[in-house]
């Protein structure tokens, strides 16, 4: 598996399984030790997701050496603030099973428009995390949903900057996204794609069929390897092993200028990016 290096010069696998919407069980610990089997060394869950438990089984049950896998997991939105992070991460890392998580993420910013104290409440938890990682719990730290401002004031009192930002990115809304990317790249935080394969909607537009059939791959390979080609690591998730397996197989073409420039434009066919300006959740 090919790997990106963060900003802290650690490796991180260029493709990563995602895990929202896999349910707390037996077979989704079946289908990440799947995934494992197929090439996938990187997992991204959520406490968020329910799943913690069924991935950290399968990360223990795997053949695969635990150095060899790199195991992401993001804090619950209802547990931001330093005590309360330190608290759920260690719910997160008693219920995986596991001595250490290789990134850990706010899954989502405290919203300047629900909480008057969003830019403490965001700097206490980063503080949370950065003690996690001089422990040695915690590998890399990151974000994710953080716009611009998000990231700006996270900058005013962090010791550590993120390694990592994960947002939504699919063709159709990477304009929606630009400036970020941009401003995410210039200060050397990596990128990463959630619901890279859009809404189902992206998969059928004709324009990406139509330059599946000129690469001779299909429209899901083409929407992963136009994240590959941004330097943005695709998090793509599938139930089944032969998806699992056509959304690694991405080594043998390359997309074309003008191709990315046309999946750059390309009009948005799913939802817009959700801005945390003017959106919370659990
Ligand atoms: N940080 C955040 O706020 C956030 C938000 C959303 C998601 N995420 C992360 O990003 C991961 C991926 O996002 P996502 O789950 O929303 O969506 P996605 O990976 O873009 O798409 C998943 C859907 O595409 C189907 N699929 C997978 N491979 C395919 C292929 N080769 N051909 C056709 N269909 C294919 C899957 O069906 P089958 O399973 O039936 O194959 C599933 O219905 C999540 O699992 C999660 O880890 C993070």
């Amino acid at each position: 598996m090919l790997n990106f290096t963060m900003n802290n010069q650690k490796r991180i696998p260029a493709i990563a399984f995602g895990t929202w919407r896999l349910p707390d069980c037996p077979e989704t610990v079946q289908t990440i030790l799947n995934a494992i089997r197929e090439g996938y060394r990187s997992i991204d869950t959520a406490a968020k997701y329910g799943n913690e438990r069924s991935v950290g089984a399968a990360i223990r049950q795997s053949p695969v050496a635990r150095e060899e896998l790199f195991i992401a997991t993001k804090l619950r939105n209802t547990q931001r603030g330093y005590d309360s992070t330190l608290r759920d991460f260690d719910r997160a890392l008693t219920e995986m099973g596991l001595e250490y998580i290789d990134l850990y993420m706010i899954h989502w910013p405290a919203s300047a428009d629900f909480y008057d104290n969003w830019e403490q409440i965001n700097a206490d938890t980063w503080r949370a995390m950065e003690r996690l990682h001089d422990e040695g719990l915690i590998r890399s730290l990151g974000v994710s949903n953080f716009t611009q401002r998000y990231l700006d004031a996270l900058k005013k009192t962090a010791n550590i900057a993120p390694a990592v930002n994960q947002i939504s990115l699919h063709p159709g809304i990477y304009q929606n996204q630009q400036s970020l990317i941009e401003y995410c790249t210039g200060h050397g935080y990596l990128l990463t794609a959630y619901s890279p394969l859009g809404a189902g909607a992206v998969l059928q537009s004709d324009s990406i069929c139509s330059i599946a059939e000129k690469y001779g791959k299909s429209p899901a390979q083409i929407c992963l390897k136009w994240c590959l080609q941004h330097g943005i690591i695709p998090l793509p998730k599938s139930s089944t092993v032969e998806r699992m397996r056509q959304n690694l197989d991405l080594f043998d073409f390359t997309l074309d200028k003008e191709d990315m420039h046309l999946i750059d434009h390309m009009a948005n066919l799913g939802s817009e990016p959700r801005n945390p300006d003017n959106c919370d959740f659990d």
